[in-house]
């Protein structure tokens, strides 16, 4: 569904290359965890695959179409495709939770429509259907800017799934979320992807989280990729590679972690 093929990008400003020779391959269905130290090549990577970065050299291929050659406008297309959530939501902070869920639907609507913000009874019934997912139905007419961090990032979740996506994409969508919030939003991603057989791939620091949700763990270093593998075989050696440490329990389990 998603094929990685050599990619590798170098940043003009930057000697060392932020992805050096990236060639991976994720089918439908599978809850993909992208691991790594600050600096690994994360973000850079989500972003190539989505289309915000062209790499270097190399090819993203989704759904047999190599987007990395692409012109704006067609790339605009494939992006429909694409659900994407961010550590700080990108949310609309005046604006009501239902108003920023209905602006996911913008992408497959004609400019006009959504300049003049008009919306059919079936696209509201929608928009509500999604707020109603992730159990914000009553909360639909707060401003977003009275939400807690975790609500923020249901509205986005809801607001990414208007688009009907096919490839959910999350650039450590909890890194500002206590541990109880990170662990509920995960379960929540995890009923979504389920039900809608998508294809996950979400950068997080959270080791524990990757391992509880990811049915794949990717972790990379210095733009590397490390290790690819089940989160069963992501052992405390691979931790400590990954991020130079020696090996102890890094593990705490999540019920016994302080919720701040
Ligand atoms: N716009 C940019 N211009 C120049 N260098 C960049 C740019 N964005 C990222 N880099 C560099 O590319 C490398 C990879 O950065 P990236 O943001 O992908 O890392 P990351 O794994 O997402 O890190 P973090 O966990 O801190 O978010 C780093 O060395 C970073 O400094
Ligand atoms: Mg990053």
């Amino acid at each position: 569904m998603l094929e990685l093929d050599q990619l590798s990008l170098c940043y003009r400003t930057r000697k060392q290359a932020a992805l050096s020779n990236v060639s991976l391959s994720f089918r439908k269905g599978e809850f993909v965890c992208i691991l790594g130290k600050s600096g690994a090549g994360k973000s850079t990577l989500i972003r190539c695959i989505n289309g915000l970065q062209r790499p270097t050299s190399g090819k993203v291929i989704w759904r047999e179409v190599n987007i990395s050659s692409l012109r704006e406008k067609d790339l605009r297309n494939i992006r429909k495709d694409m659900g994407m959530i961010f550590q700080h939501f990108n949310l609309i902070p005046r604006m009501s939770v239902y108003q920023n869920v209905l602006i996911g639907m913008f992408g497959n609507r004609s400019s006009i429509k959504n300049f003049l913000g008009i919306f059919s009874k079936e696209e509201k019934e929608e928009a509500l259907r999604a707020l109603e997912n992730v159990e914000l139905i009553e909360q639909s007419q707060y401003r977003i800017e009275e939400l807690s961090g975790g609500q923020k990032q249901r509205v986005a979740i809801a607001r990414a799934l208007l688009q009907q996506p096919k490839l959910f994409l999350g650039d450590e969508p909890v890194a500002s979320l206590d541990p109880s919030t990170s662990k509920k939003i995960f379960e929540l991603l995890q009923t979504i992807h389920n039900e809608q057989q998508l294809l996950t791939i979400i950068n997080v620091h959270d080791v524990e989280l990757a391992k509880k949700f990811a049915t794949r763990i990717v972790a990379l270093k210095d733009g590397r990729v490390i290790f690819d593998g089940k989160p069963e075989d992501f052992t405390d050696e691979k931790y400590a590679l990954i991020y130079d440490t020696s090996i102890v329990n890094h593990y705490t389990p999540i019920q016994d972690k302080k919720v701040i």
